[in-house]
């Protein structure tokens, strides 16, 4: 099957071409088989965004509509293949900003139409998952830590497209507190690549180490987080003393320690989350999932406490946004889809909604 995936959530105009082997996969009970990308082009805005330093919606739909259609196009020559080729259209259809959304659906809606191919919607979250099963196979049930600036999550999935919270952030999200305090910093946007960057200078002690930071919600009996009480420590630190703003050691101290702190509450939640509902593999997804040290410290203390579980984590260039995840998801969406769906698929562009609040389900 070849499949064209389509996202335009937030500030990224993206699309991607996967092929996936449907006869070999077959024979493999169709569990995660490598998937191959053909291509996968991103186009960024973040440069646009960040002297306002966050992500203007209408903004972002302007350069959607402008870059959409030259995406595309690239994503085809890149893959070398014929819109003719295509099987199938996976497009993101929700969660995210509505002005994005719909230049993303739009088109994808459009395509399916003139090109007469079924279309499928993939909620964002499940895209980021399913970057997990881009490289790999990986046994249920999958404990999954979803980490990106909207969401933060823990989902655990007894087989593929199920999907159980088990724990939540009751406010700001992982990616959210990173941007923020990038902010507080004067670091631009977005927050968690140029905090991980300036940490990368600040070795914190592993002896005696006494946290300066909150770690909130890590005692709580149950899974959910809670980032945005750490995000206001780190405004009062600056507020305290405003010399660490100018010195340049003093901001690299702080990044390490909060960075530390959102990884330490992380991992904390993820490893008795683990313990309660024993899966056979843990994985990480979401932009922040890009984060270097979470993916070490994670992985470490899954090695250590829960030695027979595997770890996955997608490759670094499929954890921020990125179309790939959607063809991969929407892939494994079709595979499950009843053979007379798949028939309605092709007359169904129409009915696609677009959807801000979208549910995982
Ligand atoms: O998944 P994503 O690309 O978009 C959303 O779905 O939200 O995630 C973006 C988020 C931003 O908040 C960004 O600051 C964060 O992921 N992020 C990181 C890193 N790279 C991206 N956070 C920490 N460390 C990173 N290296
Ligand atoms: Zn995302």
């Amino acid at each position: 099957m070849l499949i064209l995936g389509i996202e335009t959530s937030c500030d990224e105009t993206a699309a991607a071409i996967i092929r996936t082997d449907l006869t070999r996969l077959a024979s493999r009970r169709k569990e995660g088989e490598k998937i191959e990308i053909l291509s996968s082009i991103v186009s960024s805005q973040v440069k646009l965004h960040a002297k306002w330093g966050g992500v203007v919606p209408n903004l972002a739909a302007r350069e959607h509509l402008k870059n959409i259609l030259p995406v595309i196009e690239a994503s085809l020559a890149k893959a070398a293949i014929k819109a003719g080729d295509l099987d199938l259209i996976a497009v993101t259809n929700g969660p995210g900003l509505i002005p994005a959304l719909l230049i993303g659906t739009n088109a994808a809606k459009t395509l399916a139409y003139r090109w007469q191919k079924p279309l499928i919607g993939v909620h964002h979250i499940e895209g980021h998952i399913y970057a997990n099963f881009i490289e790999e196979k990986a046994k249920f049930p999958i404990l999954c830590l979803v980490v990106s600036g909207g969401h933060t999550q823990l989902i655990l999935m007894r087989n593929h497209l199920q999907y159980e919270i088990v724990g939540q952030t009751v406010d700001d999200a992982a990616g959210e507190a990173f941007d923020k305090v990038a902010r507080i910093l004067n670091l631009g946007y977005p927050g968690g690549p140029a905090i991980a960057e300036a940490a990368k200078n600040h070795q914190l002690p592993t002896a005696n180490y006494k946290p300066t930071l909150p770690r909130p919600m890590i005692a709580s009996k149950n899974f959910d987080f809670s980032f945005s009480g750490l995000k206001t420590a780190v405004l009062y630190t600056v507020k305290k003393n405003p010399k660490i703003l100018k010195d340049k050691k003093l901001v690299t101290e702080l990044c390490a320690e909060f960075q530390q702190a959102v990884i330490d509450v992380l991992i904390n939640k993820t490893l008795s989350a683990a313990k309660k509902h024993t899966p056979r593999t843990i994985m990480l997804a979401g932009g922040v999932s890009a984060n270097e040290e979470l993916r070490k410290q994670l992985g470490k203390a899954i090695k250590k406490n829960l030695p027979d579980t595997k770890y996955q984590i997608p490759d670094k260039k499929y954890s921020i946004d990125n179309a790939a995840m959607i063809a991969s998801a929407g892939f494994f969406r079709w595979q499950k889809m009843p053979a007379a769906k798949q028939k309605d698929a092709l007359k169904n562009w129409n009915k696609l909604k677009t959807e801000a609040n979208l549910k995982l389900r």
